[in-house]
């Protein structure tokens, strides 16, 4: 379906079709003659999505200022009920595609992405004070994707949500990625989570594909129990294989990097790792970058002596 773009811009072709939006490679006419006049559109039907979801949406994703975000240029309201985003055009395509075509990556890649990601949304949960609570490799694009350490960037703000006093309560993301106390509420109304905390779990999530190539499988522990009826969170426990298979080869899966996901995907958010825990995390510290490794969560003691 044709979209509608603002004023000076040309469209070039389709980049993405989502279930909220369609996003269009076009040119800035006014830039055309300069080294890179493209941008991406995100084109929003306001008809189709709920006004809060958009204004949340574009509320979070200008003020989030980030080297590993996608940057929004402008939004611009257009007739018929459209909403346009206009963000920088990121090349590479994303993360899905890029593991998918690798079938998994070595650890030492799979750490580099994990350690931008974790970059970006240190800041948006500390220095914008939201959460985006659909992290997962569709929203996180690639500079570079023939790169084997591409440069990383953060999109799709569609369910972000400003921390605030309210807790969550919406059900909102992508099941596979949903963290158990999202995706197993009993009464979908009336239990918060802390969107922050699952945005920590989708972020295990996203390590475990890089590394294994497959989606986690959550099982309950308990016999017979069905894992949408569970209640007791801790009854949820999801498998971790000490190898994966590539390409015929039997390869070995660190502890280091079990543990950090583990950590990161306890079924109970109240012992689940924080920021704080993963900033402290040996594997994650391995060959960090250094601004990265400056980067201090909330609750993190400042080695002097380092
Ligand atoms: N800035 C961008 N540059 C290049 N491709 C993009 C950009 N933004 C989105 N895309 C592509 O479009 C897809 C859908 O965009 P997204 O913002 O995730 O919308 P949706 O809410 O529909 O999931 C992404 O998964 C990605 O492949
Ligand atoms: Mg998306």
């Amino acid at each position: 379906m044709p979209v509608p773009l603002p004023e000076h811009y040309t469209f070039v072709r389709d980049l993405g079709e989502g279930t909220y939006g369609t996003v269009v490679l076009a040119r800035d006419d006014r830039r055309s003659h300069t080294d890179n006049p493209f941008v991406a559109i995100k084109v929003i039907d306001t008809r189709q999505v709920q006004h809060k979801y958009i204004r949340q949406e574009v509320s979070v994703h200008k003020s989030a200022r980030h080297k590993h975000i996608v940057h929004v240029h402008e939004k611009v309201e257009m007739e018929d009920d459209f909403v346009a985003l206009v963000m920088d055009y990121v090349r590479g395509g994303d993360l899905f595609a890029y593991v998918s075509k690798r079938r998994c990556l070595p650890e030492h890649q799979a750490r580099w992405i994990f350690q931008q990601l974790m970059y970006a949304v240190l800041y948006l949960h500390e220095s914008v004070g939201a959460a985006h609570r659909d992290i997962k490799p569709e929203n996180i694009l690639i500079d570079d994707s023939d790169a084997d350490f591409p440069s990383i960037y953060l999109t799709d703000f569609g369910f972000a949500k400003y921390s605030g006093v309210n807790p969550t309560i919406s059900n909102v993301g992508t099941p596979t990625y949903l963290a158990p106390e999202v995706f197993h509420r009993r009464d979908k109304s009336a239990t918060a989570y802390n969107g922050q905390m699952a945005d920590i779990w989708s972020c295990g999530v996203c390590l475990f594909v890089m590394i294994y190539g497959i989606y986690p499988q959550l099982t309950n522990a308990g016999p017979g129990r069905d894992p949408q009826y569970v209640v007791d969170l801790d009854g949820i426990q999801c498998s971790l294989y000490e190898s994966v298979r590539v390409g015929g080869v039997s390869k070995r899966v660190s502890e280091g990097a079990m543990r950090l996901i583990r950590g990161m995907m306890a079924p109970n958010p109240a012992s689940r790792a924080t920021l704080a825990d993963i900033w402290r995390d040996p594997w994650f510290l391995k060959d960090i970058p250094k601004d990265v490794g400056r980067a201090l969560p909330r609750g993190t003691a400042a080695f002097s002596s380092r």
